[in-house]
């Protein structure tokens, strides 16, 4: 019989994590002898964590809030997009080494070439916030040969950071310019919490898709709900729109390829899934 191969996601907190899910779905569907469990890891514990994960017959896993930097710290090596991130979300071993790597661009890269195939051919992008999550979309932006990533944030000082990080082609900015910024941009994506369940006013939009031109594509990173504030308004407008879920659906995929041998599917029986489990969590909280 095979051996199974053991894979974890650690965070702090970790219940609402729907990366379980997702690679039991995929463990299920391939038949493959392996587990992937949720483990709540309190900063404080992090370091001791990563230590024992061979002792205790780890193959790898997954990194998230607030461990990624860490991560980035504790392992022996780096992918190239976990360096240019600056931070890890996925762990594998080596040659008996913990390599770290960020899959976050991949995943963003991938749902937008699954919904809008086009969309690295649209002029300038604007990205909205400068926090982790940014940063891996400035990256995967890069990677496609975007010429003209204009930054914006309410804290412009964290925008010039990103900007002299990521280099040529990457400016920062505050938000007094977004009306201007927006008015020949291609592709408008959100990386900040606004409009995120749970975040402050539900009504709030992080910037007006009205003032995009026609052609332009809104996607938002944040997934729950489904369509937030920014889609809504952007598909109001006639515009082209992408939900946030495929990118942590793609961004699962290199892990579990890593980890269990096979590339799995990013399918619409996975994607009806979570979204089923999300609208009974979002009903359950109603209750
Ligand atoms: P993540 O790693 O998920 O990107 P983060 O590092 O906390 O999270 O970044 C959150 C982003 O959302 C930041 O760009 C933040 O702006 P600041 O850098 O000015 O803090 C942005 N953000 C959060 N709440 C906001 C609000 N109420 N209005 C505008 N921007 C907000």
């Amino acid at each position: 019989m095979a051996e199974t191969r053991k894979a974890f996601i650690c965070g702090y907190p970790i219940a609402h994590s729907r990366s379980p899910m997702i690679h039991g779905y995929w463990l299920k569907k391939y038949g493959i002898a392996g587990t992937y469990e949720p483990i709540e890891v309190a900063p404080a514990d992090f370091a001791q964590f990563v230590a024992k994960l061979k002792a205790n017959g780890f193959v790898g896993g997954n990194v998230t809030i607030p461990h990624k930097e860490a991560a980035f710290q504790a392992v022996s090596r780096r992918d190239e997009a976990a360096e240019l991130i600056g931070a890890v979300n996925t762990l594998w071993f080596e040659d008996g080494s913990l390599v770290g790597g960020n899959t976050d661009a991949l995943g963003f890269a991938a749902n937008l070439d699954e919904y809008v195939p086009d969309w690295t051919d649209v002029g300038p992008a604007v990205v909205l916030g400068a926090g982790g999550a940014s940063r891996a979309v400035i990256q995967a932006l890069k990677e496609r040969g975007f010429k003209d990533i204009r930054i914006v944030n309410r804290t412009i000082a964290r925008a010039q950071e990103l900007a002299d990080r990521f280099g040529a082609g990457v400016s920062a900015h505050g938000t007094s310019d977004t009306g201007e910024l927006l008015s020949d941009a291609g592709l408008l994506v959100n990386t900040t919490s606004l409009g995120m369940a749970g975040k402050g006013k539900a009504d709030t939009l992080p910037a007006d898709p009205g003032l995009l031109p026609r052609h332009a594509i809104v996607t938002d990173i944040v997934y729950v709900p489904l369509e937030t504030p920014l889609l809504a308004a952007a598909r109001k407008q006639g515009l082209r729109t992408v939900d946030g879920l495929g990118m942590l659906l793609h961004q699962a995929v290199p892990g579990f390829e890593k980890w269990f041998g096979r590339r799995p599917e990013v399918t619409r029986e996975l994607r009806d899934m979570i979204v089923a489990e999300m609208s009974e969590t979002v009903s359950a909280a109603k209750k």
